[in-house]
């Protein structure tokens, strides 16, 4: 994957202000609102064309709801997407329709997200029902052969059902029916976390493969920063439904300014002994907040060695911090953080 720095494409994909709050109720007849969970509470990035974008954070931070919202499984309580420049939250019939081909998902879970009673041909070829358009029926059988191919499984497997094939291959015939449509972005809400290790790679291989030949653009979402790192151009860190930190691989990687960045990069495994002996360890303390109830100021106070009484009253904006401001290098980037500052959490080598 290229490692560049700046992102090269033009934007195709804008996401500002996005808002997911499921509301809280009481009662069983008359049911009252009594609060919100802020799955999500305020995302904001941009996608650009061809790049791969990695989303980053731990369990239910809101990820997987931010996935369900570019794909419009989900409608944001407030925000945009901006798909080339058009707020596809605003769009409905026929216009909706024709923005959603051209953003698919791949979900996580191979076991559970393919239907069992439907053949490999009929799961790949079912969005065609949708958008006859894309493939008239005569061909359909075809062009679904042709997809088996371009991910590596035998044609002839058409007819076979899903239990008929290992996790890595069911994972195959999902990314098959995601470029069904020939998409131009795709949404992968950790496409490889309930695969075995051995495997992973594989299919990380198949997508970035991929990504030339079809000329994608992807958002790739897990919690396995190693991962998210072999595949992305940029990556955005999630916290409490915010996405705190962003930049270019290197830039989050190495030069991370975020503590809550700090603190999840000082866990990830180092291979090599002399490299983890000098590796900075930060326990975080405490659990993650409800996102019922996030603190106030910075989501990310409740847990940060750095706090301050500023962190409970004001919130960290997604900016260049002013630390940097004027400055230059790769410690440069947004991060959500009144009192940012450089540290290399992973030694380099
Ligand atoms: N339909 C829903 N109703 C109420 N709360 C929800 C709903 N869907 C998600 N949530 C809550 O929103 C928060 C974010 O969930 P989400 O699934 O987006 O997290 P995630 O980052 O994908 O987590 P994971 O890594 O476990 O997949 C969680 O607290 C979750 O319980
Ligand atoms: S704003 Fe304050 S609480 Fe939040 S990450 Fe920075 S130092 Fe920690
Ligand atoms: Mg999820």
């Amino acid at each position: 994957m290229p490692q560049t720095s700046e992102p090269a494409g033009e934007p195709i994909l804008e996401v500002s202000g996005l808002v997911k709050h499921y509301p809280l109720t009481q009662g069983i007849l008359f049911k009252k609102q009594i609060g919100a969970v802020k799955a999500v509470d305020g995302v904001d990035f941009t996608l650009r064309q061809g790049e791969t974008l990695g989303i980053v954070g731990e369990s239910g931070c809101g990820k997987s709801t931010v996935a369900k919202m570019l794909v419009n499984l989900e409608r944001p309580t407030a925000g945009a997407i901006k798909y080339k420049g058009e707020d596809i939250t605003k769009l409905s019939g026929r216009a909706l329709k024709a923005v959603r081909r051209n953003i698919q998902m791949v979900f996580q879970d191979p076991y559970t997200s393919l239907n069992p009673r439907m053949t490999v041909g009929d799961i790949i070829g079912e969005p065609y029902e949708i958008h006859p358009e894309v493939a008239p029926k005569g061909d359909r059988r075809k062009r679904v052969q042709d997809l088996l191919d371009v991910v590596g499984l035998n044609p002839e497997y058409i007819n076979r059902y899903p239990h008929q094939f290992s996790g890595g291959q069911r994972q195959r015939i999902g990314i098959a029916r995601g470029l069904a449509l020939r998409p131009e972005i795709i949404v992968a809400d950790e496409p490889v976390s309930a695969l075995d290790v051995s495997v992973q790679a594989q299919v990380v291989n198949l997508l970035d493969g991929l990504q030339s030949e079809f000329d994608l653009s992807y958002v790739f979402i897990a919690h396995d920063l190693s991962i998210v790192r072999h595949i992305s151009d940029r990556v955005g860190v999630m916290y409490l439904g915010r996405v705190v930190e962003i930049g270019s691989d290197t830039e989050i990687y190495d030069h991370p300014t975020h503590p809550y960045t700090q603190a999840l990069l000082s866990a990830v495994p180092v291979p090599d002994p002399s490299a983890r002996d000098r590796r900075e360890r930060i326990i975080l303390h405490g659990d993650v907040p409800s996102p019922a109830d996030p603190p106030s100021g910075c989501p990310f106070r409740t847990r940060c060695w750095k706090a301050q009484e500023r962190c409970a009253r004001e919130v960290p904006l997604l900016v260049v911090p002013e630390a940097f401001r004027g400055a230059e290098g790769p410690a440069v980037h947004p991060s959500s953080c009144h009192f940012a500052e450089e540290m290399q959490v992973v030694p380099s080598e």
